[in-house]
């Protein structure tokens, strides 16, 4: 139950403290990497890698999808010092809520004021392509909905409140910053804004279930992000979130489409340098 798998304060600290001891970068912003996008951990300068395994109460990575390494890189994009997650962990994994968010509550120990959150989708909206990039706007927890909530449970008010407010949960600063910058980076064509609606997967959507998430105004699904983006915003950090639109979701019965994780790689490895040249060039603007 949630009651047991919770971590305490000191096993956060205990975490941050090690990294602080093993690195002299002093990150305010973290980047959290979703599958196939893990490429932009390779771009920093003056890296300090640590594999997922090697860090005291980091989740263990028994099971990795393919797209996902596991590994926390820490160094300098663009000229500033950053921490990137190369690798997230997913509730379909057989991981916690607790433990899918557990490296976002060592960003917040480790000084981190800012979250950057990329991920694959699949497109609801009937006016996205594969391959748009969706600056996502706000978020519907499905997960959440079903008692699955990563906040359940004792609240710790070193993190934040027990009620969090989450109708801002995606900063509208540096919502502005990314249309910019996207214009700037030759991005504008296919930078989509809107709303992200979690699953917890791993099975991909049926056709009722589309069109459903349609009716209730998603415009992408995936099985990411939205546990991180609470747990951030509860201790107080912002947000912003990007999605690839991978494929574009069934909702026709006579299609003979189907979503799978090929395609989706196939188009994350197609728009992977644009969505890396948006997120480094918004770096210094942060
Ligand atoms: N559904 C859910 N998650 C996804 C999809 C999808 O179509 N594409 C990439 N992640």
């Amino acid at each position: 139950s949630s009651s047991t798998s919770q971590c305490s304060y000191e096993e956060y600290k205990e975490t941050a403290d090690w990294l602080l001891a093993r690195t002299e970068q002093r990150p305010k912003v973290a980047i959290i990497c979703g599958s196939g996008l893990g490429g932009l951990a390779d771009l920093l300068d003056d890296k300090t890698t640590f594999p997922y395994e090697d860090i005291p109460g980091f989740p263990t990575t028994a099971s990795t999808v393919p797209g996902h390494a596991g590994q926390l890189v820490f160094g300098r994009l663009q000229g500033r010092d950053c921490v990137c997650m190369q690798g997230r962990f997913h509730f379909y994994e057989g991981y916690s809520m607790h433990k899918v968010t557990y490296p976002v509550r060592v960003f917040y120990l480790l000084g981190v004021k800012t979250v950057i959150v990329t991920n694959a989708a699949g497109g609801l909206n009937g006016s996205y392509e594969v391959g748009d990039i969706m600056l996502i706007k706000d978020h519907i927890n499905m997960p959440g909905f079903a008692g699955q909530n990563p906040l359940c449970g004792h609240n710790d008010v070193r993190f934040g409140e027990r009620f969090p407010c989450m109708s801002d949960a995606y900063d509208h600063e540096l919502r502005a910053l990314v249309k910019q910058t996207a214009e700037e980076q030759g991005c504008g064509s296919f930078l989509q804004e809107g709303v992200y609606c979690m699953l917890a997967g791993p099975t991909y959507e049926t056709i009722a279930e589309c069109k459903l998430l349609q009716k209730l105004g998603a415009d992408c699904v995936g099985m990411s992000t939205v546990p991180e983006v609470v747990v951030a915003r509860h201790c107080g950090l912002r947000v912003l979130g990007l999605s690839l639109v991978t494929n574009k979701v069934v909702t026709d019965y006579d299609s003979v489409e189907k979503a799978n994780h090929e395609e989706v790689l196939r188009t994350t490895q197609r728009r992977t340098q644009d969505v890396q040249r948006l997120v480094s060039h918004l770096i210094p603007k942060i």
